[in-house]
């Protein structure tokens, strides 16, 4: 090859390749400032280091869309989400939920004493999680990620299913009643130390 023709092809490749990044980075641009005010308390890109807030970094997009539609109708209330899901477009939504499920879910390293983590696993097998949430335990699509999510945040909102605040799965409300609050404390221990 000539050299001219090589200084081209430099040329040529440098150009499709910033025109290849310019072009990713424009997908979120209509939400980049509004995910800012996410990472507040959801942590930088989703990843949330605080118990109260969940990890959204990984998770499955439309599993969060739906969400996001649910706090907005009010069918999962939230004093904290609610109002915020509430200004919020659904192209918004759904170009947000899947900034999130393209990030890397976080390190969490949360441990379990083995006397809970027999017991969580009871609770696992006796509930028949995996038939949806799968034998990982990272969900899929409509159903969410559970494995290595911060145990608070599990067990408040199993809560919120038993108790009827979360009322958009009345199925997993129905199941999730038939245990205990200590069953749900140890099953959420158990899930946010998983491991398989
Ligand atoms: C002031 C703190 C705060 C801000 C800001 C915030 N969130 Fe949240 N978010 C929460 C809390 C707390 C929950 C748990 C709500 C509950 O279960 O009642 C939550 C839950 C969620 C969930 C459900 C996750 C799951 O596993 O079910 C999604 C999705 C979500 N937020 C997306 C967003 C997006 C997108 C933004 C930015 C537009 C945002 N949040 C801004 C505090 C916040
Ligand atoms: C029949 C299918 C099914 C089974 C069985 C099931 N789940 Fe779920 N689970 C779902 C779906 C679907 C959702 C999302 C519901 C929604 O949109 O709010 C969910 C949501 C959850 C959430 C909320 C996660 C988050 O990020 O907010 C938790 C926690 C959970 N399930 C725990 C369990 C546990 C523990 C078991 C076993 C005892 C179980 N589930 C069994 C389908 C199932």
């Amino acid at each position: 090859m000539r050299y001219s023709n090589f200084k081209h092809l430099i040329l040529i490749t440098t150009l499709l390749f910033t025109g290849y990044a310019v072009a990713e980075e424009d997908k979120y641009s209509p939400v980049r400032e509004k995910l800012e005010t996410c990472f507040a308390c959801h942590g930088q890109n989703g990843a949330s280091s605080m118990g109260a807030f969940p990890i959204l970094a990984g998770q499955e997009f439309y599993y969060m869309y739906v969400q996001l539609k649910d706090m907005k109708k009010g069918l999962r209330e939230s004093a904290v989400m609610g109002p915020i899901a509430a200004s919020l477009e659904k192209s918004e939504m759904k170009l947000m939920a899947e900034f999130f499920s393209k990030q890397a879910w976080p390190e969490t390293n949360y441990t379990v004493e083995a006397e809970q983590a027999t017991a969580g696993k009871r609770v696992v097998g006796a509930g028949q999680c995996v038939a949806c949430h799968l034998g990982d335990l990272r969900g899929n699509s409509r159903v969410p990620r559970l494995a290595n999510q911060h145990p608070d945040y599990l067990l408040a909102t199993m809560l919120d299913f038993k108790n009827g605040v979360r009322k958009n799965s009345p199925a997993v409300a129905t199941l999730l009643k038939t245990f205990s609050e200590q069953e749900l404390k140890d099953v959420s221990d158990y899930l946010s130390s998983y491991s398989e």
